[in-house]
């Protein structure tokens, strides 16, 4: 059976651009015959300095947050990173095979890297590495990412190669696949960038838990262009941005959007889409909050998921162990 797997940092923030980039797709993956795996990768995110008690928050939130949107923890094992010790184990055994240079190029670390001289983490450094394990433990044929983590997952591609060249036959060589275009939200304030929650102001995302009169405020003063009437156009990203995240909440055509505000402005038409995001986010807000509530439950969710993953990486392990000779 073909495995996929993904794993998201329980950051504080999600907004729709995670939403319907990362999370969304998972959802639809259900509905396939593969085996699906998703996890909360608490210890990539300690590769830079957390608060212990908003990063349990954030561990929760994460989880709450997949099950409003529809992960059902049945179909898609869902756990937590570091509840598998063997994570960080086979981290160690790869960081014995990859290259300092290799590490050295990867982009991410040189943009979080950047400015902060010699004091950057010795984890931030070996992210990748941690990753690759997270992939390889599992026998994982597909890996959905966003562009940005494509080097990643390249990496975690040679390092399998490199160890079944010397060690025998031990790995599956994941396959990257990288979301198209249309998933990617843009940044309300800034429709060249992508929208984030490290943008420098709020108004350039809608986060999953923004009230009626925030997600209004924040569509009300997105950037648009000069013209007055509404159409989807390249030389119109404010624009476009906008129709692409109204077809996205209300599941219609940008051309049956476009025709419904045929002859109305701006003005109507931001009001409608902030609506429409708001009947699309109350219902996910009342589950997210309802599962918060009950946070017994979402830590037997966790338990039961962590479960099922252990006897997947556990017993790989013994096989690493065994085919690198420290298993007597
Ligand atoms: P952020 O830029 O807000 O910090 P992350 O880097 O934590 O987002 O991304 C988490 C996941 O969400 C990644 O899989 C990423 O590809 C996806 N993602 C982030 N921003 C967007 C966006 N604007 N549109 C679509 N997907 C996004
Ligand atoms: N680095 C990924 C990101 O920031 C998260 C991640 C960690 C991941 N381990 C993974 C993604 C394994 C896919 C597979 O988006």
């Amino acid at each position: 059976m073909i495995r996929i797997l993904t794993a998201l940092q329980p950051s504080g923030i999600l907004h729709i651009g995670n939403l319907f980039g990362a999370i969304e797709p998972m959802v639809r993956l259900q509905a396939e015959k593969s085996e699906n795996l998703l996890f909360i990768v608490d210890y990539h995110a300690i590769t830079v300095p957390q608060d212990p008690a908003q990063l349990r928050r954030n561990i929760l939130f994460a989880t709450a947050t997949y099950l409003a949107v529809g992960i059902d923890p049945e179909k898609t094992i869902l756990f937590q990173q570091s509840r598998i010790s063997e994570h960080t184990e086979l981290a160690w055994i790869l960081n014995c095979l990859v290259h300092m240079g290799e590490l050295e190029r990867m982009t991410q670390y040189k943009d979080k890297a950047r400015g902060k001289g010699e004091s950057v983490s010795v984890g931030l450094f070996d992210y990748p590495v941690l990753m690759a394990a997270d992939i390889l433990l599992y026998d994982t044929n597909i890996v959905p990412v966003g562009e940005d983590q494509k080097q990643h997952v390249e990496l975690a591609r040679d390092l399998a190669e490199r160890f079944n060249s010397r060690f025998g036959e031990t790995f599956v060589i994941p396959q990257p696949q990288i979301r198209k275009e249309g998933a990617r939200i843009m940044g309300l304030d800034d429709p060249e960038k992508k929208m984030s929650k490290s943008a420098p102001s709020e108004k350039n995302y809608i986060s999953l838990m923004d009230d009626e009169a925030t997600v209004l405020k924040k569509i009300k003063s997105a950037v648009t262009d000069s013209g007055s009437t509404i159409s989807y156009e390249q030389n119109r990203p404010g624009l476009a941005n906008l129709l692409t995240i109204y077809s996205l909440v209300t599941e219609k055509s940008i051309d049956q959007i476009v025709a419904e505000y045929e002859d109305k402005g701006y003005g109507d038409f931001k009001i409608g889409l902030a609506g429409a995001v708001s009947a699309y986010l109350t219902p996910i807000q009342e589950k997210i909050n309802g599962f918060l509530k009950d946070e017994r439950s979402l830590l037997a969710i966790l338990d039961q998921g962590a479960t099922r993953a252990k006897t997947i990486a556990a017993k790989k392990m013994e096989l690493i162990r065994e085919k690198i000779g420290v298993r007597l």
